[in-house]
């Protein structure tokens, strides 16, 4: 799960300024390539969850499965485009936008409730264990931030829940880089 503390809310963005007026969603974007893709497929037992939090009409959730998604290519114009279209079809409930692709107004809290009745919930953060002596389970979700920290009150939601807090090295690294660090980790030990 990633957060989009300036993640825009509404389906108007611009393509050509992801980074920009659209609130970062650039970072996302390269989250959603880095949890689900490999060379030549995509990872089927994986999802993410974008919690986009910025203007105009904040929470909503896309979430993305691997098993299920359709329509997915690597680059983040196009990854854009389907978020952009999940926004637009936001209402009561979640929604399925395309295949694989489903959007709520579920906000961080929620999400970490309903992930952590299923899944061990690991916040990674730079000060934390060090990865390599880190067993996880089966089922886990990773909780990233974008170029921002967890402001104060979204880490005391997820530290509700008792996570374990880890490194994955000495400095601080992009979020979808995180992911990359993390699957590659996940595939070394299966
Ligand atoms: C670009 S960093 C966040 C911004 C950074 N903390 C700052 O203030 O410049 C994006 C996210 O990646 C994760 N992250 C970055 N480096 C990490 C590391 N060494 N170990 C674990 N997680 C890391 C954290 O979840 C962090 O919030």
């Amino acid at each position: 799960m990633v957060v989009g503390h300036k993640a825009v809310t509404s389906g108007d963005f611009k393509l050509d300024d992801l980074p920009g007026s659209a609130g970062r969603m650039d970072i996302l974007l390269r989250c959603v390539n880095s949890a689900l893709f490999l060379s030549h497929g995509i990872r089927k037992d994986a999802e993410i969850h974008l919690v986009l939090q910025g203007e105009p009409d904040p929470p909503l959730t896309v979430r993305i499965n691997g098993a299920e998604v359709r329509y997915l290519n690597p680059d983040e114009r196009s990854t854009g485009a389907l978020v952009r279209n999940a926004i637009l079809k936001a209402d009561a409930g979640e929604v399925r936008s395309s295949p694989g692709i489903y959007i709520s107004r579920r906000s961080f809290a929620d999400v970490i409730a309903d992930l952590a009745t299923r899944s061990e919930l690991v916040y990674l953060k730079e000060d934390g264990e060090d990865v390599r002596g880190k067993r996880f389970e089966e089922d886990v979700t990773f909780v990233l931030s974008d170029h921002q920290d967890l402001t104060p009150e979204e880490e005391a939601v997820l530290l509700a829940h008792s996570p374990s807090v880890i490194r994955l090295g000495p400095l601080s690294y992009h979020a979808d880089h995180c992911i990359v660090i993390m699957n590659v980790e996940l595939d070394m030990r299966a």
